[in-house]
């Protein structure tokens, strides 16, 4: 059997956050529909954040109910803090994804916290959620870069990840918010943490800003890495990190994976309805490089031939 890896959807929430066109929650539960129909197991349909700050988000809740049903299916819901955690308690989401940046600047204008507070609140959360048998994933966000105060050196994503398994937290993601590293330096924050807590403990999530998003997705999976986000279509970027563009493309992500022989189980045909629908609801084109050339080979009249 082929290597299996799990991406994790996150168009839906890191997607769709930073929308200026509001998405109605009816085409968001279809768009999930779409996307578990491709294969997709693992989604981030949500955030559990004030609905001042990210007005999209404000219909967690009511969505969550209307997400397609089944043991296969995985969801998380992200959360800023305490409040968020106990609002995703009680909507029923088996795993939360906490966020700790690298930097005071970056943690004061996401989360209103220092760094210290932000990694205080995390450790408070994971305690929490171990208490009530709620999987935790944290991820150190700006781990390559801070949005504010450039360049990060590659021992605080480190430290912090470390920081965060002591404290028990299941998992930890690597997170490149503004799409700023390369895969040297993923390769120099991932070899050590891997050597000490196992690569099955690491997500990486990637932004393809300056490009670089597939050979940094490569080096993770080189290294050992099987679990990544993407968002389908490209879909995304953080609304308090300037400069950020959308996540890798899922699309592209499945492409890059299958053919190196890793499974992932989704079958990228499928996922373009769901590609669809995402540009037509959010009214911007969307759609990695994979989806072009398959229709530049429509074009031509032939049948793209991925494999
Ligand atoms: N979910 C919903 N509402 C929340 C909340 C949460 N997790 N946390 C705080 N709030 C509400 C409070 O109830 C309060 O509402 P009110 O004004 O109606 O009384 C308001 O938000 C402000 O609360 P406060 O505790 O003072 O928080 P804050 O102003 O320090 O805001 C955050 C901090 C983190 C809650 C807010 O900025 C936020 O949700 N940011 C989103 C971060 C994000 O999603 N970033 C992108 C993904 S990493
Ligand atoms: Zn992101």
């Amino acid at each position: 059997m082929a290597d299996q890896a799990i991406i994790n959807e996150v168009g839906l929430r890191d997607g769709l956050q930073n929308q200026p066109v509001t998405v109605d929650t009816d085409t968001k539960a279809r768009l999930a529909r779409l996307l578990v129909d491709a294969g997709m197991r693992y989604l981030e349909p949500v955030s559990f954040v004030s609905p001042k700050a990210i007005p999209q988000m404000a219909d967690a809740a009511a969505l969550t109910p209307l997400l397609p049903q089944g043991d296969h299916l995985h969801y998380t819901a992200l959360i800023p803090n305490l409040k968020g955690y106990q609002l995703a308690k009680e909507a029923g989401y088996p795993t939360v994804a906490l966020v700790l940046s690298t930097t005071d600047s970056f943690n004061e204008r996401n989360l209103r916290m220092s760094l210290e507070q932000a990694a205080q609140s995390c450790e408070a959360i994971i305690a929490a959620a171990r208490e009530d048998g709620i999987a935790t994933r944290t991820y150190i966000s700006g781990a390559f870069a801070c949005p504010y105060d450039g360049p990060v050196p590659v021992s605080l994503p480190q430290q912090l990840a470390e920081r965060m398994f002591a404290a028990g937290s299941d998992e930890v993601a690597i997170a490149d918010t503004i799409g700023a590293g390369n895969p040297q330096q993923m390769k120099a924050i991932m070899a050590p943490l891997i050597r000490d807590f196992g690569a099955e403990r690491f997500y990486v999530h990637l932004h393809d800003t300056r490009g670089l998003a597939a050979a940094m997705a490569w080096e993770a999976a080189d290294l050992g890495v099987r679990k990544f986000d993407a968002s389908v279509g490209g879909l995304g970027g953080c609304p308090f990190a300037p400069g950020a563009t959308g996540n890798m493309a899922t699309e592209d992500l499945v492409y890059l994976l299958e053919s190196c022989g890793l499974n992932t189980g989704i079958q990228i045909e499928g996922l373009r309805e769901a590609v669809a629908l995402a540009a037509e609801a959010t009214q911007r084109p969307l759609g990695g490089r994979i989806l072009d050339w398959m229709a530049s080979q429509e074009k031509q009249g032939k049948t793209p031939c991925l494999w």
